[in-house]
């Protein structure tokens, strides 16, 4: 039976990249995304692997969108093998005290509360049915604190805590929970990011020892080996992927 794996933030970027390379392998995908034109795109590239894709439009941060992808999903497919917990947002940069409380409010209700909710319907019903896989998408600024992202960089070390307790919880169902910790990757989002705050992207260009940001495929790569049965005994791991940025 191929498995079945639910992607947030599955249009673009890193979501999309692992959605590819996952569907490689066989695994049937869910592309869950706001950006419907981006999430449909996606779904057709995910096709050509010969696997089944459906898109699910929704926005994380709100409970009944969430509560709605995984019961589409297991409407459709029967059950969530793995889940990439990955839809995020950067924020605007800048210095906290600058920071607008709404932008606040945005970027821990799509960070961190859609990724909380996102487990809590999701991994109900992975253990109903035996266990699965979570990958939470942390970040280099989730393990090292960073200026101009000190909302992000809380939401990011959140996830860090999320993914080790509730393997301490569930691990014993067979659930396997692990995080991700990429240092800047060449994605949409931080491409918007640079445009808005370019001495950032010098800094942090600057203090890669590999002197390069990270690629979404070198990012799925690492995704794919946690969902595969090659790890089967990794678990509440924070794996970083940085080119050493936070070694
Ligand atoms: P991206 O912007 O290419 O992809 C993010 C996707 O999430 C987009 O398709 C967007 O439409 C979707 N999204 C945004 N808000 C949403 C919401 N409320 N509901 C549903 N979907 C929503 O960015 P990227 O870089 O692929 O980001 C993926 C994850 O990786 C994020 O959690 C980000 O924080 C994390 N990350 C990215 C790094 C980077 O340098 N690109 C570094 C470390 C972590």
């Amino acid at each position: 039976m191929s498995k079945v794996a639910v992607i947030t933030g599955g249009a673009s970027g890193i979501g999309q990249a692992a959605a590819l390379r996952l569907a490689q392998e066989g695994v049937n995908i869910v592309v869950v995304d706001v950006d419907e034109e981006s999430g449909n795109a996606a779904v057709e590239k995910i096709k050509e692997h010969g696997v089944d894709a459906i898109f699910i439009k929704a926005d994380v941060s709100k409970k009944e969108d969430v509560k709605n992808y995984v019961d589409q999903t297991v409407e459709h497919f029967g059950t969530i093998d793995y889940f990439f917990n990955n839809a995020g947002i950067s924020g605007s940069g800048g210095y906290f005290l600058d920071t607008e409380v709404e932008e606040i409010e945005k970027i821990v209700g799509i960070n961190l509360l859609g990724a909380l909710y996102g487990v809590r319907y999701v991994a109900d019903v992975m253990v109903k049915n035996g266990g699965g896989a979570i990958v939470n998408t942390s970040s280099s600024a989730g393990v090292t604190g960073q200026d101009s992202v000190v909302t992000y960089s809380a939401t990011k070390h959140a996830l860090v805590g999320l993914t080790k307790s509730l393997v301490a919880e569930y691990a014993k169902d067979g659930l396997r929970v692990n995080a991700i910790a990429p240092g800047p990757t060449e994605t949409k989002m931080v491409k918007e990011f640079y445009e808005a705050n370019p001495k950032m992207k010098e800094n942090a260009t600057g203090g890669i020892p590999q002197k390069r940001l990270g690629t979404p495929e070198e990012v799925a790569e690492l995704v794919t080996f946690l969902f595969t049965s090659n790890a089967s005994y990794v678990n509440g791991e924070v794996i970083r992927i940085d080119g050493g940025f936070t070694n």
